[in-house]
């Protein structure tokens, strides 16, 4: 059974400067909910009951809103707001969360590695915030059965089109049943002319605890920074590895396009706002860029 859940969120966001030169990334609102919330409740729904959350040294606000407000309860229970009251108690409700530290952001590898202690020796899953997923039932839920019946470490990948695999690390496969791969080889970012795959490399991993060591024997990889999917290179010449091509709707709020595109399609995805949203997207489509109609 898999019990614990990393989630790295101690990196600069420097996409979404000057937003995240205060508010970490991770709390920039999609609709009504932090980013993270997403990431949290996803696993919460898979049957995780402890999450370990990488901070970097200014991002203890992380935490915060995942811990009970009692203040802000008895406002909203005495002005009758129950739907509200009820909402706020629901966030990571039955999930023990806390933080590790990394002190400087060396990369997503260097971060997994922050959690080694709390994790300790045990199988764990790994979400980045980055990439929100909605399915019926979770993607880190779909991987946690694949490493039940495999007792391997499990990779989320989506098919991509070629001339956008360089965007993403992908993966090299020998055989595969149904959807699930069995990986010989990762590659970060690679030439679309000489990627191995179409599939891509997404933000959704379940990680034996030969990770620790590979990562421990990893370098700084591209950008200067110690990278998870070198480690994963490392850890395949001693395990198997495997990938699941997943079924969810995949949205991307690492960059700022993806960002707006999310908002837009979580926001129309709620029946109580996708009349007026769906107005005022037909107005403004027709309405040149410069004269957009007001949103009032
Ligand atoms: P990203 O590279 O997408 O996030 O890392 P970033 O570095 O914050 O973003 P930009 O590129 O500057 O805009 C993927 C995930 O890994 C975490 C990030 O917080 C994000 O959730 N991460 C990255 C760390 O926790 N530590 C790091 O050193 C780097």
């Amino acid at each position: 059974m898999i019990r614990k859940a990393v989630i790295p969120a101690a990196g600069l966001g420097t996409r979404f400067l000057p937003a995240t030169k205060v508010l970490p990334k991770e709390l920039l609102p999609v609709v009504d909910r932090p980013v993270m919330e997403y990431a949290v409740t996803e696993a919460g729904a898979a049957g995780v009951t402890e999450i370990i959350v990488v901070v970097s040294p200014d991002k203890d606000m992380l935490l915060r809103h995942f811990a009970p407000n009692p203040e802000l309860e008895e406002g909203l229970e005495s002005r009758g707001k129950q739907r509200q009251l009820q909402s706020l108690r629901a966030i990571g409700a039955g999930i023990t969360l806390r933080s590790v530290l990394q002190e400087s952001p060396l990369g997503l590898g260097h971060a997994v590695l922050m959690a080694q202690d709390a994790v300790g020796d045990e199988p764990f899953a790994c979400l980045l915030p980055d990439d929100i997923f909605l399915a019926k039932q979770p993607v880190i839920g779909q991987m946690i059965d694949v490493y039940r019946e495999r007792g391997c470490s499990v990779l989320a990948v989506r098919r991509v089109p070629r001339d956008t695999i360089g965007r993403f690390g992908s993966i090299r496969f020998s055989t595969h049943e149904a959807s699930v791969y069995t990986i010989e080889d990762v590659v970060e970012k690679p030439d679309p002319a000489v990627a191995p795959s179409e599939l891509a490399l997404l933000g959704r991993y379940v990680l034996t605890p030969g990770i620790f060591a590979a990562l421990a024997r990893t370098g700084r990889g591209a950008g200067g920074e110690i990278q998870l999917t070198d480690a994963i290179k490392q850890l395949l010449s001693t395990e198997p590895v495997v990938a699941l091509e997943f079924e969810a709707d995949y949205f991307d709020v690492g960059t700022i396009p993806g960002f707006l595109k999310t908002s837009i399609a979580l926001g129309r995805a709620r029946e109580d706002l996708r009349v007026e949203l769906d107005e005022y997207l037909q107005r403004l489509i027709s309405s040149p860029p410069d004269r957009p109609p007001s949103s009032a």
